[in-house]
């Protein structure tokens, strides 16, 4: 989904001061394989989050060979009752492949409509881009996901924490007494799917 590459590499200059959409390349008798090479998702994410859940980026930060390519990846890993909130992606359509155990999964079209599954070892399953979506591991032992993502920046925004923790803060509590009863609903929903476990 990101632009065409203009050329068979433009690894990315992380270093260069000067800011263009994506990177500037840097000098093509410079790139080396590491350029192009991670090996950061071989090995579950230490999970430290109060979510349940360690997140491994493999995109154009981590693998700089991936500029103008549209294309990057990630890992998640799951403890027992981990979440990977409510979210969206403005700039990729996500696929997973499970690596281990079972996750809850789903996403809700413009429609509101709650597309959801549990899907297993050696599955897949797609998130369209930009519509809210979500993984739960219901299991009692760990589950582990590996994410691939048609950009090399996809970008990663949690409703709850936009809604809750922007700053300066969003009003929330203006759209209550204007909302009532959705907006208090709302807050529940992602409350509940943000307990730790
Ligand atoms: C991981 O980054 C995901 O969005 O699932
Ligand atoms: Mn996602």
């Amino acid at each position: 989904a990101d632009p065409v590459p203009l050329q068979d590499t433009c690894v990315a200059d992380l270093s260069s001061g000067v800011t263009i959409n994506g990177f500037v390349c840097k000098p093509s008798n410079k790139v080396t394989a590491d350029d192009f090479f991670f090996d950061g998702l071989k090995n579950p994410g230490r999970i430290t989050s109060p979510l349940g859940t360690a997140v491994t980026p493999a995109f154009v930060l981590s693998i700089p060979g991936l500029n103008t390519l549209g294309a990057s990846q990630a890992r998640v890993d799951f403890a027992p009752g981990g979440s990977n909130p409510p979210h969206i992606h403005p700039r990729a359509t996500e696929m997973i492949y499970i690596l281990e155990g079972e996750l809850e999964v789903g996403f809700i079209t413009t429609a509101n409509v709650l597309i959801t599954r549990t899907i297993t070892l050696g599955e897949t399953f797609v998130f369209p881009k930009g519509l809210v979506h979500f993984q739960i591991n219901n299991g009692v032992k760990n589950a582990a996901m590996l994410v691939s993502f048609n950009s090399q920046l996809p970008g990663i925004q949690s409703i709850a924490f936009t809604l809750f923790t922007a700053s300066p803060p969003v009003q929330t509590m203006c759209w209550l007494r204007r909302f009532k009863l959705g907006l208090r609903r709302l807050i529940i929903l992602s409350r509940d799917l943000l307990r730790p476990p």
